[in-house]
């Protein structure tokens, strides 16, 4: 693809030459919404995306995913996210789902949740690329010494779980980046160019968005639900289950207000939240019906930059326009003299 009005074509860090990728820009997985035309788009316009191995409700359905995504990629590598759960009864799957990837021939993962520790050996043997994510420096600095090629620190302005970690993503990457000597992508509360450009000036390798994703044509949920995305602003998300120990950041909708106001009451176990919290009802009433004030909408303040219903391709395209003109704004900083 040739260079588009002053966009350079390519902008290499380590993670673009691991990953194979044209630009430092991943879209993280997310659940219920990263299928194999989401992905496609991102890894079609020019960065990466993680097919959610969760999402899909069978191993079948799964396997058909990929194979999708290879035709829509046309060749170009895409990659799988692997998000281990607390509840280890659920993490079986993982395991096999992994293995299934393995098969269809896919090399690039994104493991989050837990420490990678049950799928590692296996990735490894393949051959395969793993970039772990995580909330913590010191996890990211476990995940480096337990033999990942990469991590992703996300702070807590990320959308869905940042973990109990309570810097924001700047400060937790500034304190990374004096540990680690993998290569770092960046990922919480990002959603304009000018970010990801400040994120390289840091010295990250890459960011990890999700937030401003989740408007795109080709996610797949009801036009409702993403009108509600982009109506909502850079205030319009709150964290919940923080109690719990396991922070949920969502749209501020009336189903999270509920939560809100039993935890306040006194909640404080997974069950006492009941339906409130259960995945399933989420994707049925407000990815899949667009009943939008139902469910647990995962979704960082990152949402604000999510201002219309357009094809991933352009939303890439702006932020790389932004990326660009920051770059050059910093150039003219008598740094480099
Ligand atoms: C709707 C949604 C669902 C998500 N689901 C997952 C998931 O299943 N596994 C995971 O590792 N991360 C998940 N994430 C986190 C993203 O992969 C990514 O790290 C995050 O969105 C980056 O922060 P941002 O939302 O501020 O851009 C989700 C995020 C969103 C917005």
């Amino acid at each position: 693809m040739s260079e588009m009005a002053g966009i350079p074509d390519r902008l290499p860090t380590r993670l673009t030459e691991l990953l194979g990728i044209r630009w430092p820009l991943l879209l993280g997985g997310m659940m219920w919404l990263s299928d194999a035309r989401l992905v496609a788009a991102m890894v079609r316009a020019g960065g990466m995306g993680f097919i959610t191995a969760r999402s899909s409700r069978t191993d079948e359905a799964f396997r058909q995913q990929l194979r999708d995504c290879r035709a829509l990629t046309e060749g170009l590598p895409f990659g799988v996210n692997l998000t281990l759960s607390r509840r280890a009864a659920q993490n079986d799957v993982m395991l096999t789902r992994l293995r299934m990837a393995l098969e269809e021939g896919v090399r690039i993962f994104e493991t989050a949740g837990l420490p990678p520790t049950p799928l590692l050996p296996e990735i490894k043997a393949a051959g395969a690329v793993v970039v772990h994510k995580c909330a913590h420096v010191r996890h990211a600095v476990a995940a480096q010494n337990m033999g990942v090629d990469a991590v992703t620190l996300v702070g807590m302005e990320e959308g869905g779980h940042p973990g109990n970690n309570q810097l924001p993503t700047f400060l937790n990457g500034a304190y990374a980046l004096e540990r680690l000597q993998v290569p770092l992508a960046l990922g919480g509360g990002i959603g304009h160019g000018r970010q990801i450009a400040a994120a390289l000036a840091l010295g990250a390798d890459a960011v990890v968005m999700g937030s401003v994703f989740t408007s795109a044509v080709e996610t797949p949920a009801h036009p409702a639900y993403k009108q509600r995305v982009v109506a909502t602003d850079e205030h319009g998300t709150r964290a919940v289950l923080g109690s719990l120990g396991d922070t949920w950041r969502v749209i501020d909708n009336d189903n999270a207000r509920k939560v809100a106001a039993l935890e306040q009451a006194g909640a404080s176990s997974y069950a006492a939240f009941g339906e409130l919290i259960s995945g399933e009802r989420t994707q049925a009433l407000a990815y899949h019906a667009g009943q939008h004030e139902e469910g647990m909408l995962s979704m960082g303040p990152a949402v604000g930059f999510a201002r219309a219903i357009e094809p991933v391709a352009s939303i890439v395209q702006r932020l790389q326009r932004e990326c660009v003109q920051a770059g050059r704004q910093f150039q003219r900083l008598p740094l480099l003299a």
